[in-house]
């Protein structure tokens, strides 16, 4: 059953698909890579061939859908029915078939387990925040992930949210009525507003939210620590002077000697308040599970 929580979240996906898209725009799956994102790319290169990937809380399933072009299988879970009918169509569209689609609440450890089979990695990009129990979450989607299998955590952070939050304020009170102002927000966010319904879905999940929060790095390291998650890099980087080319080495990179203690977290965070401020303070963090 979902809490109260749950329930406003999902009826709000159920309006608002997220990240949403028109059908339209996609007629084969070359259209697929073309609209890829620059990141979905590099995780694109980062996964091997012959793994099996879930993501998470997929929503309208772009990522997943472009990263079972060119794979065996490939799962797409969400809550909002609304959401998964769009990926459903997409799928039937350009026949999909490697890409599988499920309804699942991944607070209700039943339905994690009655998916029934665990991956080699595990995509959890944007939702934890959105859930009202992210550690709850978390270990929950553990249940999903093999023995030495990867893993990726996407959640707003408690520093680099400030200047969204601060525009979310404006947004709502000085700029109410102004439109211009909201679609230079929204374009400091995803570059333009030409698909409509993207930047409506991007509108509605950044500043009409019903529920979200922000984390830190170190409260995600203690996630992984108590869960046996070896820590192996963030994006952005959490260490200062990082010379890494995401492209070239990918994002699960086994980054001991580069552990971000306390001071160095703190730094780094509060760079993100500027660094990360278009992307409204989005950060992913990467590990792999030691047995
Ligand atoms: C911001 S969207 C992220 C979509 C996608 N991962 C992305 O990065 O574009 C958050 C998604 O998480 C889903 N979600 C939130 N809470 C959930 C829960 N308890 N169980 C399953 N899905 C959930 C929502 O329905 C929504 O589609």
């Amino acid at each position: 059953m979902a809490t109260k929580i749950g329930e406003k979240v999902q009826n709000f996906y159920n309006k608002t698909p997220f990240p949403d898209y028109e059908l339209d725009k996609f007629n084969s799956k070359d259209d697929l890579v073309i609209s890829a994102y620059p990141f979905a790319k590099i995780l694109d290169r980062s996964i091997p061939q012959n793994a099996t990937v879930i993501d998470v809380g997929t929503g309208t399933g772009q990522l997943s859908a472009f990263l079972s072009l060119r794979r065996k299988c490939v799962w797409g879970i969400d809550f909002s029915d609304s959401s998964l009918n769009k990926a459903r169509q997409l799928k039937e569209k350009l026949k999909l078939d490697s890409w599988h689609l499920k309804k699942v609440d991944i607070l209700d450890s039943k339905q994690i387990e009655a998916i029934g089979m665990k991956f080699d990695y595990v995509l959890c990009l944007g939702v934890l925040h959105h859930t009202g129990n992210a550690y709850g979450g978390f270990k929950n989607i553990l249940r999903l992930l093999k023995p030495k299998g990867y893993i990726a955590v996407g959640l707003y952070n408690k520093m680099g949210r400030v200047p969204l939050k601060m525009r979310k304020t404006l947004a709502k009170t000085i700029f109410k009525d102004n439109n211009k102002v909201k679609d230079w927000f929204i374009r400091m966010q995803i570059g333009d507003v030409e698909d409509k319904e993207r930047a409506r879905g991007w509108w509605n999940d950044q500043y009409l939210h019903p529920h979200e929060t922000s984390h830190t790095i170190g409260e995600v390291l203690r996630w992984f620590k108590k869960n046996n998650i070896a820590y192996y890099q963030t994006v952005p980087a959490s260490t200062p002077f990082y010379q890494g080319n995401l492209e070239i080495a990918g994002v699960w990179n086994d980054t001991n000697e580069a552990y971000p203690n306390f001071p160095i977290r703190a730094y780094n965070q509060i760079s993100w308040i500027w660094k990360t401020h278009h992307e409204g303070g989005y950060w992913i963090t990467f590990g792999r599970r030691e047995n």
